[in-house]
């Protein structure tokens, strides 16, 4: 029996040590501790034994059990470690290497010059109004003092849509707004002065070239209180300019224009200099017209109920593509709106790039 036993646990450790998965050692582990396995059949027998062998053998038999168990244990303890060290080796990562450079998405040019507008103007103490783009005729053009069947309807190559007949007679001719103006009707007939707003959004005329699309943007600022006059919108325009355009003392010229809902009005150019096809803003021999702007007429303000022997203001109007063309050199403004990814690519702005500076003290 002592012989038997010992055979059996040489053949039992080499079935263990043979065994180089953890489905094996437990088809080893049955073999031998499971209920029809080899120990449990020996233990069977001690039953016919003599009580004396039965001592001996049951006490071998038991050693043997626990020394196998003791050998699967220690062979699942080593499987499981090779199968950790393997997956440790096949799963690297390598920490220190740097990240590919995949593609990024970039803030379209229009986005970052309204941020930055915002920001220069929110220095000022300005806040942001907005109005629909689809207007009525009475907002774009009536109460801003445009007379009926008046050309200047006209200058504004309008895109007229078909009338509302739930609408109120006076607000039922609908069409695209052809500039921002329309909002400083709708914000001075819903709130008192004193009002400081810049109004940013989209505007439509039926206009299409290198300079001009069916839909661009337009930034409109409106100031009314009492005594404001004409020493305030320049000096107002001077410091958004000079913010905007990064250049310090940046000529300006003022020059007579009209529009019909300010007067006097003017158009604002900013010097600038053209050598070897190239343009720089700043000091220079030449001039670019970039905004009109003017005293707010005082038809107008009558129309929103604001009594113009107490209050005054000004406005001004420009287009948000044409500062950013020119900030940024972009020369034709139809790729704007043609979602070019390479356009984008060239001319955009990084995810977390921050509007430039504001105002200087
Ligand atoms: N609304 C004018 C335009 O679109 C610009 C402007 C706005 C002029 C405010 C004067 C005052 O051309």
């Amino acid at each position: 029996m002592t012989q038997n036993i010992q055979t059996l646990k040489s053949e039992l450790a080499s079935m263990i040590e043979a065994a180089n998965d953890l489905d094996s050692l437990e088809q080893a582990r049955i073999n031998a501790l499971g209920k029809k396995g080899r120990i449990t059949d020996l233990m069977k027998t001690l039953g016919g034994m003599s009580p004396e062998e039965r001592k001996t053998t049951g006490q071998a038999l038991n050693d043997l059990k626990d020394e196998i168990a003791a050998l699967i244990r220690t062979q699942e303890d080593a499987l499981k470690k090779q199968a950790m060290d393997q997956r440790l080796a096949t799963e690297t990562l390598d920490i220190t290497l740097s990240p590919r450079p995949e593609r990024k998405g970039h803030i379209h040019p229009i986005s970052q010059t309204m941020e930055e507008l915002v920001t220069i103007f929110a220095d000022m103490g300005f806040t942001v109004a907005e109005g629909p783009d689809i207007e009525d005729d009475w907002h774009n053009f009536t109460a801003l003092n445009f007379p009926p069947g008046h050309p200047a309807r006209e200058m504004q190559d309008t895109f007229f849509l078909p009338e509302d007949p739930d609408e109120q007679e006076l607000y039922a001719k609908k069409l695209l707004r052809t500039h921002t103006s329309s909002v400083q009707i709708r914000h001075m007939k819903e709130n008192k002065p004193p009002i400081r707003i810049i109004v940013m959004g989209r505007t439509y005329r039926s206009d299409y070239d290198m300079t001009h699309t069916p839909m661009f943007h337009q930034i409109e600022g409106l100031v009314i209180d009492e005594h404001i006059h004409m020493g305030h919108l320049k000096g107002c325009l001077r410091d958004f300019c000079e913010a905007y355009f990064e250049v310090d003392d940046l000529p300006m010229q003022f020059r007579p224009s009209f529009f019909p809902f300010t007067e006097p009005s003017a158009e604002v150019d900013i010097g600038c200099s053209r050598k070897d096809g190239g343009l720089t803003i700043g000091a220079g021999e030449d001039w670019l017209e970039i905004l009109g702007c003017g005293m707010v007429h005082p038809n107008v303000l009558k129309n929103c109920g604001i009594d113009p022997e107490k209050y005054q203001g000004f406005a001004f109007g420009m287009g948000i593509e044409r500062i950013a063309m020119l900030k940024y050199g972009i020369p034709d403004l139809r790729t704007f709106f043609e979602s070019d990814t390479r356009w984008l690519d060239h001319y955009g702005f990084a995810p977390q790039s921050r509007p430039n500076r504001a105002l200087k003290d």
